[in-house]
């Protein structure tokens, strides 16, 4: 019982919560971390994190703005992605159709978002098209054109997932841009292509653009506006870290650092080293236990969180960072195939200063001493070895690491191990337990 106790509350996930107390994590599918809030501008850092959720959608919807769906929100990289409709003009025989003409206008509303000037690309897609985009002040215009010789262009028939120029062509963001407009234009009136793309489509197309995707479902329905998925980039507060820090207003919690956007003024959050959650909330990021991810960090002997790190240690009788690597030989491994568990666990665990591992290394070493599965050495390799690892330990006695062999085959404990035949099945397990647990 008391066992399983402990190992509860050691493996209980920690329910860190990403929101303010009592509002809503999530709208449809995505969650909404803090500095985001849903409908209550209690539950968001102020009106510009504030988000609508459209619960008259199946599923519900999560709204930036009026015309921003968005689909996820990141805290750790600071972006939110969304789906915007795309820019779309078709044409007839006699040229443009008025009615299914729609330009592109997006405003993310002050400074503290902007489209991701790294992951998007005005991308505009057709035979005879010109794309153009700006901002709403007009202090930044460019374009791309995309044509094609024929209706036998690779462009419609593509095989490949590149936008090559031909049928399809890109072009980057400038820094800092927090509001766009797209448009199309035709070059000649677009008679040669009208059959076989009766549409043109521009729009900002982050790192999952798939021409070949696109290409599907223009195919499937010719004339709907399509979505695309754009990045958007957010910073905390436009103002420096020092100014931050200096500030009543600091949007950083505690164990949180601050960390400058590489598109723009301002500054976002991240849990320190050591620590998750949720960076923005006054005490959102907290310690994990490294030690149940040995994937990532690794530790070849005994493993102990503390706040903020871990330490590792290894086994008795091996030297080294457990962390990169122990030298030696195990001790453990020796001596628990020998009969003799009482003289084994005969150094001074009593001491004040007794560390858990010794402790937990006492454990194994009883579980192992009366497992009778394990294979016996004959006593005479047993002493051999012991004497050797002696000989080991005392060449190596300055180095670190090394008290923990010492106390096992310190002068005192090994000169009064006796080789006698013991029976190991008398020694009483519950007794070590108890031991162990009431220190
Ligand atoms: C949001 O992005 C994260 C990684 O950036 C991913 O693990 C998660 O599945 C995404 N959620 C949705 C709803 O797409
Ligand atoms: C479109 O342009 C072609 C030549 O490029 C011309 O022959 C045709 O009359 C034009 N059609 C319209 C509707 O303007
Ligand atoms: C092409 O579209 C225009 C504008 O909607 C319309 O006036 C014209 O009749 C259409 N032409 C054909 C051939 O459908
Ligand atoms: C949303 O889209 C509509 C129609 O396209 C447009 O009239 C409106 O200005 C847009 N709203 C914002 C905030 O961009
Ligand atoms: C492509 O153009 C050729 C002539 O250049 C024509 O014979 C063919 O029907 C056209 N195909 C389509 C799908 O428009
Ligand atoms: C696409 O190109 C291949 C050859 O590269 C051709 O066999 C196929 O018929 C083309 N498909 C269309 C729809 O034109
Ligand atoms: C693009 O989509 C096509 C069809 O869905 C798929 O086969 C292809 O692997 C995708 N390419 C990339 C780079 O994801
Ligand atoms: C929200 O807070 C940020 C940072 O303090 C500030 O820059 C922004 O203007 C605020 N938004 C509104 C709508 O007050
Ligand atoms: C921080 O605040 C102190 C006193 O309020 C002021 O003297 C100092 O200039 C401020 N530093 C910054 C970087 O704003
Ligand atoms: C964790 O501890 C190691 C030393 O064992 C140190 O090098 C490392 O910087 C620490 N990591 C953090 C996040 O404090
Ligand atoms: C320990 O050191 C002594 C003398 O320096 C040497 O003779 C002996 O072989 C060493 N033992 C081991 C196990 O390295
Ligand atoms: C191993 O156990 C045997 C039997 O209990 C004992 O006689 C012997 O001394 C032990 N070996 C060492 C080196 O402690």
């Amino acid at each position: 019982m008391w066992v399983i106790w402990v190992m509860m509350l050691l493996w209980w996930p920690t329910t860190s919560s990403n929101v303010k107390p009592g509002c809503q994590e999530k709208c449809g599918d995505v969650s909404v971390p803090f500095p985001f809030g849903i409908d209550n501008l209690n539950c968001a850092k102020n009106e510009s994190f504030l988000l609508t959720c459209d619960r008259s959608k199946t599923p519900a919807t999560l709204m930036f703005g009026e015309n921003i769906t968005t689909l996820n929100i990141s805290v750790e990289e600071g972006i939110v992605v969304a789906s915007i409709d795309s820019a779309m003009r078709c044409y007839n025989e006699s040229g443009l159709m008025q009615e299914t003409l729609f330009d592109q206008s997006i405003d993310l509303g002050g400074g503290l978002f902007r489209f991701s000037d790294t992951r998007n690309k005005l991308t505009a897609f057709g035979c005879d098209t010109l794309a153009g985009m700006g901002d709403w002040s007009g202090s930044f215009v460019s374009f791309c054109g995309s044509f094609c010789s024929d209706n036998r262009s690779v462009s419609m028939n593509i095989t490949g997932d590149s936008c090559s120029g031909i049928g399809c062509c890109q072009t980057p963001l400038p820094k800092s841009l927090n509001s766009l407009n797209i448009i199309l234009d035709t070059i000649s009136n677009h008679s040669q292509f009208w059959k076989f793309n009766p549409c043109d489509y521009a729009f900002l197309a982050d790192e999952s653009f798939n021409i070949s995707e696109l290409k599907q479902s223009i195919d499937l329905e010719p004339l709907k506006v399509m979505k695309s998925k754009i990045t958007i980039e957010w910073v905390a507060k436009e103002e420096t870290c020092e100014a931050g820090k200096n500030s009543s207003d600091y949007a950083c919690g505690r164990d949180a650092r601050c960390v400058y956007s590489k598109n723009g003024q301002g500054y976002r959050c991240l849990c320190n080293e050591g620590f998750r959650g949720n960076p923005y909330l006054p005490e959102g990021c907290e310690d994990f236990n490294e030690c149940e991810e040995p994937e990532n960090y690794p530790c070849e002997g005994t493993c102990k969180n503390t706040l903020g790190n871990y330490t590792c240690s290894c086994p008795l009788g091996m030297r080294g960072d457990g962390k990169v690597g122990c030298q030696g030989y195990r001790i453990l491994t020796i001596a628990a195939e020998n009969n003799s568990l009482i003289q084994v666990l005969g150094f001074e665990v009593s001491d004040d200063d007794a560390e858990m591992e010794e402790i937990e290394e006492v454990a194994e070493l009883a579980k192992r001493c009366l497992s009778s599965s394990v294979k016996r050495p004959s006593m005479q390799e047993v002493a051999e070895e012991l004497e050797r690892l002696k000989r080991l330990n005392y060449n190596f006695s300055a180095q670190q690491n090394s008290e923990e062999t010492e106390k096992l085959l310190g002068e005192s404990s090994f000169s009064n191990l006796e080789i006698t035949q013991q029976d190991t099945h008398s020694v009483n397990l519950s007794e070590i337990e108890n031991y162990s647990y009431s220190i």
